[in-house]
């Protein structure tokens, strides 16, 4: 338990990367990690491209804010992975959404983005989640198919500098005991 605690915190969105290949066996290990993510149903609607190329990096930088933080580290990490989901899957029977939020796939996809960032931290390799980017723009680059979108860009490699922990609120200011 402290162990998972340990790596719960020590997790870092990391923006620099060093000039080094991920092991073959690592990327595997990090993908089996989504493998074994929870899902709505089991739905398992998440599909990840893994982008290697530097060419596909700088035309996925076109989709970036110049504003975005992790710009810089986009091309500069070894490995890029997208993030997609399959819409109306998760959250629907029958073709028909069953809760009022409709399609869950961005849930799904961020209990299995979770399960991969934290494999990968626990493997010595850093990544940072990103969500601000043009999406459309960039799933044209990934040839992402009708029927899915891509939801998020994962910049992963060994960190050429830690990142410091930003603040977290009091589990007081969030936690609720029977009501809220
Ligand atoms: C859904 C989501 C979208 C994010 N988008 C970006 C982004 O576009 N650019 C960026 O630099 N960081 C992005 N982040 C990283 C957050 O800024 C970071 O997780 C937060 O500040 C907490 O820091 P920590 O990850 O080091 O604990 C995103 C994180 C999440 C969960």
């Amino acid at each position: 338990m402290s162990d998972l605690m340990t790596i719960i915190k020590g997790r870092r969105s990391i923006r620099r990367f060093q000039d080094k290949p991920i092991p073959e066996k690592d990327l595997q290990q990090i993908l089996e990690a989504v493998q074994w993510s929870p899902s709505w149903a089991n739905t398992q609607c998440w599909e990840i491209i893994v982008v290697r190329e530097a060419a596909t990096k700088e035309k996925l930088k076109e989709s970036f804010p110049p504003t975005n933080p992790a710009i810089v580290g986009l091309t500069e990490a070894p490995v890029v992975l997208a993030l997609c989901g399959k819409l109306q899957s998760s959250g629907f029977y029958k073709g028909q959404v069953t809760t009022k939020f409709g399609d869950w796939f961005m849930f799904d996809l961020g209990l299995a983005c979770q399960s991969l960032c934290l494999t990968a931290h626990t493997l010595g390799l850093g990544t940072v989640i990103v969500g601000l980017f043009d999406q459309d723009k960039a799933a044209k680059t990934l040839g992402v198919k009708e029927g899915y979108e891509l939801v998020s860009l994962i910049p992963m490699g060994y960190p050429a500098k830690a990142g410091a922990a930003p603040r977290r609120r009091e589990i007081g200011e969030f936690t609720h005991y029977e009501k809220f």
